[in-house]
């Protein structure tokens, strides 16, 4: 559609995206991670601005680049993620494509762990703040359209809408990521949209396309 920056639907609103992994520390060179490539985020993150919203993208390490013409906040850990979303303008929508880690590991070391005869090491974890949740049960400030994904390998639907209303946003895109459907890491997506009124399922297709029809829905929904 390339309309200029600040034409279309969106114009004069401002839209956050999360995106991509967040990396959990373990020492300075190791890291636990989710498998995400970042290119749904980004997807979603350009299509926003081709409609003229005004984007904050607040991404993890991603491996695909940020699209030009969104405000980039980069980040590491799910704990920096929530500060930057905390700290970001106040959103109109806000869409969380990110895969964040649910545990960051605690006492991560300031050196690099070596190997050691008498044993291997251990680690331990604690559960990372859900930015989602946090974002969807703000009492003031709270977006107006909050849009979480749900990664799933089984019972998507059952799971997404249980997620929905667990967390409090108002969508969840939910998919398919076992093995078997090769979404994972791949160009395409299978979404089904979860909202309170029911389930729509979209076809398989690039995520450019799913990133777009996001997009539209979501200026609909605006008004
Ligand atoms: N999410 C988030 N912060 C977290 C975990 C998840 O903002 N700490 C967001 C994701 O960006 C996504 C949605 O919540 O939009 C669902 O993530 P998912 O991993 O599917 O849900 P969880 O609640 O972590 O449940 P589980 O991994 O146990 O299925
Ligand atoms: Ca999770």
């Amino acid at each position: 559609i390339g309309t200029a920056l600040g034409d279309g639907p969106l114009k004069g609103r401002h839209v956050l995206v999360t995106s991509g992994p967040t990396h959990e520390p373990i020492d300075p060179v190791r890291y636990i991670a989710n498998r995400s490539s970042g290119a749904q985020g980004a997807a979603i993150a350009a299509a926003l601005r081709d409609l003229g919203a005004r984007v904050t993208f607040v991404t993890g390490p991603a491996s695909v680049p940020a699209p030009a013409g969104v405000e980039v906040v980069a980040v590491e850990t799910a704990r920096q993620m929530l500060e930057a979303v905390e700290a970001a303008d106040p959103a109109d929508a806000a869409i969380f494509a990110a895969a964040v880690a649910d545990w960051h590991v605690t006492e991560a070391r300031d050196q690099k762990i070596k190997k050691d005869a008498r044993g291997l090491p251990t680690l331990g974890f604690a559960e990372n703040p859900d930015i989602l949740a946090t974002v969807s049960q703000r009492e003031t400030g709270r977006p107006g359209l909050v849009v979480g994904f749900a990664a799933e390998t089984e019972n998507v639907i059952e799971h997404a809408t249980a997620k929905r209303e667990r967390k409090g946003c108002d969508w969840i895109l939910a998919n398919d990521v076992s093995p078997e459907t090769g979404i994972m890491g791949g160009t395409e997506n299978k979404v089904h949209l979860v909202t309170a009124e029911g389930v729509e399922d979209w076809p398989r297709m690039d995520k450019h396309a799913v990133a777009a029809r996001l997009a539209e829905k979501i200026a609909e929904a605006l008004g």
